[in-house]
């Protein structure tokens, strides 16, 4: 009997702590630790309780081992309660002091495959001094189609459906950047040197191929004795930098606006089946229109054609990025889909 009378309050003991534990609260952080150490430190109440244990009697170690686990509990969480209640807990505190600790990633987004290519493009020309210009979406007939050497019913006017503005048929979304051209020569004289990327709209069945809006570079080059092989040599250059090959075919073609035309094909190989499909068979891909600018053209411009030669590319860049990342659909461009868009986050 003696002995029980003597830990009876052990277990009284644990259940004060209890009581304590339960009603402590604390305003500061050094209060909250100051009550960690009392707790839960090495030398605290509760590590001095546990090596109490050996000295309860058999018949009270069951109580006493869950009071003390219970005081135990209720101390931890009173602890992470009030760290959290006072801002920030011990761990957080921890992790900023750890300056090895890796960083949360922070998610990249993606350039558009369509600015990736037009940015190239643009390096490529700007390393041999070609300027930018720019100009409006919403044209004139002038600047659209007559100044470039295709007058009122001529029928090279249904190489490109346009769009009208339904009221007024001098005024239409603009079929190439060409019309920018006119305006930059309109306004300056030679030497010439730009680019000219920008949107365009054309009236054509949305399919995978094609679609009704579309982006283009076109470039332009006007100054004494530029000849075709100034051409020729300016083309190589970009398609070298651009698709790794110099091995270029000139076919003859049709623009309204440049005499001699040709169309620009890049070799491209026949080693894979893909490139069966995308050469239909002759290992050729076609990739822009160009030609020597027609004398009319300048003269409609203002500058005059005797003095004065040139020529002009134009090119599309959804064409341009199919080939260069193997996209099948230019229809993937336009739908904003994360997936599509976010393969392209590594590229500059
Ligand atoms: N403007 C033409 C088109 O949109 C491309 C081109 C530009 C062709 C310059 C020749 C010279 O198809």
């Amino acid at each position: 009997m003696r002995l029980l009378c003597i830990f009876v309050p052990m277990i009284d003991n644990i259940k004060a702590h209890l009581k304590d534990v339960a009603a402590f609260s604390a305003n500061t952080a050094d209060e909250v630790a100051q009550f960690r150490i009392d707790y839960l430190g090495k030398k605290g109440h509760i590590t001095k309780l546990f090596a109490d244990f050996r000295n309860v009697p058999n018949e009270q170690k069951k109580e006493y081992g869950q009071l003390l686990n219970q005081l135990k509990s209720e101390a931890q969480e009173k602890v992470k309660k009030l760290q959290a209640a006072l801002g920030g807990t011990q761990s957080s505190k921890s992790a900023i002091d750890d300056v090895t600790r890796p960083g949360q990633p922070i998610p990249l987004g993606a350039r558009h495959p369509i600015s990736i290519v037009r940015d190239r493009v643009i390096d490529v020309f700007s390393r041999i001094g070609y300027g930018l210009s720019s100009g409006p979406e919403v044209e004139d007939d002038w600047h659209n189609f007559t100044a470039l050497n295709l007058p009122e019913h001529h029928p090279a006017r249904d190489m490109q459906d346009t769009f009208f503005v339904q009221t007024d048929p001098d005024v239409m979304l603009r079929t190439h950047t060409s019309s920018v051209q006119v305006r930059h020569m309109e306004s300056n004289q030679p030497p010439i040197r730009i680019l000219s990327p920008g949107r365009v709209f054309r009236n054509e069945a949305i399919s995978a191929r094609s679609h009704c809006v579309f982006h283009q570079v076109e470039g332009l080059y006007i100054n004494k004795d530029v000849s075709f092989a100034d051409l020729k040599q300016t083309l190589m250059y970009f398609t070298k930098a651009i698709f790794g090959t110099a091995e270029i075919r000139l076919r003859p073609s049709y623009f309204p606006f440049t005499e001699p035309s040709a169309e620009v094909d890049i070799y491209w190989g026949l080693e894979t089946e893909a490139d069966y499909r995308i050469t239909k068979g002759t290992g050729w891909l076609e990739i822009m229109g160009c030609g020597m600018v027609d004398p009319n053209v300048l003269t409609n411009c203002g500058i005059d054609a005797d003095t004065y030669s040139g020529f002009a590319f134009g090119m599309g860049l959804e064409r341009m990025a199919m080939l260069l990342y193997q996209i099948e659909d230019i229809r993937m461009f336009y739908e904003n889909d994360v997936r599509f868009l976010k393969q392209f986050s590594s590229s500059i």
